[in-house]
């Protein structure tokens, strides 16, 4: 499929600027298995490349424009100057772009403009990432097409500050880390202090299915920016009380928590009982994962589920229906909300050779319960991002 869709969209660049394409990359879309709103938090993430992602195209110019289109969706066309690439409220999605070209810091001797020509199989608002496969594959398109002299992680953080100043969500490194680290057949899990990364093989019995609510919060951003903001005051609580250094909700334990919590107001008391606990979760979770014990491994993403519902209050009706489904169902080990939460889809472990016929259970309950289909997809573990050739 991904082959048919680089192929359209080098058709498209041809077509619609008289000239192929110089450069293009592919960056895939990502999955939070477990450890949940824990990377701001310099906690610990087991989360997935997926088998989908976006394609970015590009070639330079010799004037000062910038033009984005999107080979899948024609009317999606916009344009900047190269040297004013301010985000705009019309055609949204071109902020992601917009953002990273800005903080790329191509030096204005080589600064002229580029065309730029999208296509992307990731579905939209799903909670797959779809912004920051954007974001990356842009970013490694153009630090190829302008030779700039930038490491991975760095293109991690400049599609970070992208989301931060451009979209105006403060989210963590996440969703770029695992667009650029993921590996086949494995999760990735990150240590957010130190920004190491190792991949964990997932057991070739079980597979991921992501079931999109289709369920968009409206205020989401503001949610998750005031989720943010709790848990930064729920450290700096503890930095008062606990002898030693704390910078981020990582530095406390459970056992400090259940301490300290009585005294300490419910709202940061429960955000910070999700993240320190999602922590925990995810360190037990990689060695149950090593150790081939699946079992258990599923059982702390429901836990994961129960936590984000009461304790951080990122779920919904519909996530919480899915997963509630998703414990009776054959073959299902674990289920979860996946990414900032507030809708978008819940992430399934199950026994593959049990798989289609869960999907097919949970896609049928949900349409009885909300009288709307909810999709779902079958996610494969994947390699992360990297430059594509355009001969195909
Ligand atoms: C979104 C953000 C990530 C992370 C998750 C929650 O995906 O972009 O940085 O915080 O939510 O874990």
């Amino acid at each position: 499929m991904s082959d048919t869709v680089l192929q359209q969209a080098l058709a498209y660049f041809e077509t619609r600027f008289g000239k192929p394409a110089v450069v293009g990359a592919f960056a895939p879309g990502r999955v939070e298995v477990l450890g949940n709103h824990t990377d701001y938090n310099e906690g610990y993430v087991l989360s997935a490349a997926i088998d989908r992602g976006t394609y970015f195209l590009a070639g330079r110019r010799s004037d000062n424009a910038c033009i984005l289109a999107d080979a899948m969706h024609l009317e999606l066309e916009t344009r900047f100057a190269a040297d004013d690439p301010h985000p705009v409220a019309d055609q949204a999605w071109s902020n992601y772009i917009r953002g990273v070209w800005a903080k790329l810091g191509v030096p204005p001797a080589r600064r002229t403009g580029f065309n730029g020509v999208i296509a992307s199989t990731i579905p939209m608002g799903a909670g797959l990432s779809s912004s920051a496969a954007l974001e990356i594959s842009a970013a490694l398109a153009l630090r190829e097409l302008y030779r700039l002299d930038r490491t991975s992680l760095e293109l991690a953080k400049i599609g970070q500050a992208a989301e931060h100043e451009f979209a105006g969500v403060k989210c963590g490194l996440l969703d770029q880390i695992s667009s650029l680290f993921g590996k086949a057949n494995s999760l990735v899990m990150t240590d957010f202090r130190t920004l190491a990364v190792n991949t964990v093989p997932l057991a070739s019995e079980v597979c991921l299915l992501a079931c999109n609510t289709h369920v968009k919060h409206a205020l989401v951003d503001g949610e998750y920016n005031e989720r943010r903001e709790s848990c930064e005051a729920a450290a700096a609580w503890f930095r008062e009380r606990l002898p030693h250094p704390v910078s981020h909700l990582r530095d406390v334990s459970m056992a400090e928590w259940e301490r300290f919590a009585a005294d300490m107001p419910p709202i940061p008391a429960k955000r910070s009982a999700h993240v320190i606990g999602e922590n925990e979760r995810v360190v037990k979770g990689a060695a149950l994962l090593r150790e081939g014990r699946l079992d258990r491994f599923g059982k702390l993403l429901f836990e994961s589920h129960v936590s984000s519902r009461l304790n951080f209050q990122n779920s919904c009706p519909e996530l919480d229906f899915l997963v509630a489904r998703a414990e009776r169902t054959d073959g299902v080990l674990g289920a979860r909300l996946s990414g900032g939460g507030f809708g978008g889809s819940a992430v399934v472990l199950v026994k593959k050779e049990q798989a289609a016929a869960a999907g097919e259970s949970l896609a049928r309950a949900f349409d009885s319960e909300f009288g709307t289909p909810c999709d779902v997809i079958a996610l494969q573990p994947s390699d992360g991002a990297r430059l594509s050739s355009l001969l195909c």
